[in-house]
Parts: C-alpha cells; structure tokens; sequence
C-alpha cells in the first residue's frame, strides 16, 4: 500500500472505532443526551468502559453529578438524530423533544433508555481521570434488542463521515 503523510490533527479520524453511542444523563429534574465516540473496554468483568466527556458538554455536569448515565447504542437509522445530538447542547434545547427521542426508565439509574437504540448500558461512574476528562464508567445493566442480528452502528470517521457497520464474520478460533 502506498501510504502518505497524514495530518496528526486527523488521527482520532482512523483509530476512532466507535460505534458512536448516546449518552443520556439525569440529575434532580435535569436530563441530557450527546453523541460520544471517544470510549474503549478497559476491563471485562466488572464490565468497565472508558469514556472521555469535555468539561464544556451539558452532559459532563449532568454525570459527574448524578455518578450515573446511561450508553444507548444507535444505528444508521437514527444518524441524523444521532449528529443533531451531537450538535447541540442541552443547556439551551430539550434535545429529546427537539429529535423526538422516545424514552423508557432505566432499572439501576436515574438516566433514561432510549427506545429507538438497539442497546442500552446503564453504567455508574467507577473512576475518573479530570486531566482527560475522562470518565471510567461500569456497566451495572445491559439491555439489548435479541432480534437486531447486525446492528448498522456508526462509527465516526471525523468531519462529519461515518462508517457503517453492519455484517458479521464468525472466526470461533478468535473466540475470548
Ligand atoms: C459523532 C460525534 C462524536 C462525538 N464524540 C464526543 C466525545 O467522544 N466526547 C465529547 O466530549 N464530545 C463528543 N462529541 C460532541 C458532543 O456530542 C457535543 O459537544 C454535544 O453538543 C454535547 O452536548 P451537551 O452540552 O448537551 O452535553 C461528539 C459529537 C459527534 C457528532
């Protein structure tokens, strides 16, 4: 492969896996949602996420006061929903009745589910790394829809470009 010379600015846009998750926040009356792709599994069992919020978002108020939110996990059809989210801040805008996002309770946390995402993770804040804003978040409950096989998720490729996923290659060798 003939490789160039690439940008570092622009990296995130290759290593960035996604998928692209909406995080919903809730605390004494107040809820959020916001797009967010900077995340990795950091541990199996306790179930550990990291998640880096910017300390300018809504949301990272909103989880650092609650210890809670939940990861809702979208696809293609929802992209737009999906961008507008990520977007816009929730200081200003009811961002769930501004994208018409349908919600359901949550069973461990405050944060809604949202019902049109294939998967939802309740998730209670474990850690947090301030210098990176970086939240370590454990997964208490997961909720998936057993009938979406090959979830069309989306995965950030910077400025706006998204890949879609959506097959599934089986390798059992590669099995955890
Ligand atoms: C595809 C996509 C991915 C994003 N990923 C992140 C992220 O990983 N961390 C972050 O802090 N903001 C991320 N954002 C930006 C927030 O979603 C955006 O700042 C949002 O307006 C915050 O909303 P809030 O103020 O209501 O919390 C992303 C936006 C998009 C469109």
């Amino acid at each position: 492969m003939a490789k160039m010379d690439f940008p570092l600015s622009e990296v995130y846009g290759l290593l960035e896996t996604g998928p692209v998750v909406l995080i919903t926040s809730h605390v004494n009356g107040k809820r959020d949602v916001m797009a967010q792709s900077w995340h990795t599994m950091v541990e199996f069992e306790p179930a550990i996420v990291a998640c880096v919020v910017s300390d300018r978002n809504f949301s990272h108020e909103l989880i650092l006061e609650s210890g809670e939110c939940v990861l809702n996990i979208p696809t293609f059809e929802i992209a737009e929903k999906v961008v507008g989210c990520g977007n816009a801040s929730g200081r200003d805008l009811d961002k769930f009745a501004k994208f018409g996002l349908a919600v359901s309770p949550a069973s461990l946390v405050g944060a809604p589910l949202l019902d049109e995402c294939y998967a939802s993770l309740e998730c209670r804040v474990f850690d947090r790394i301030p210098a990176y804003e970086l939240f370590l978040l454990q997964v208490v409950k997961a909720w998936v829809d057993p009938d979406v096989a090959d979830p069309k998720t989306l995965h950030h490729r910077g400025f706006g470009a998204f890949m879609i996923a959506g097959e599934t290659a089986r390798f059992p060798s590669a099995m955890k």
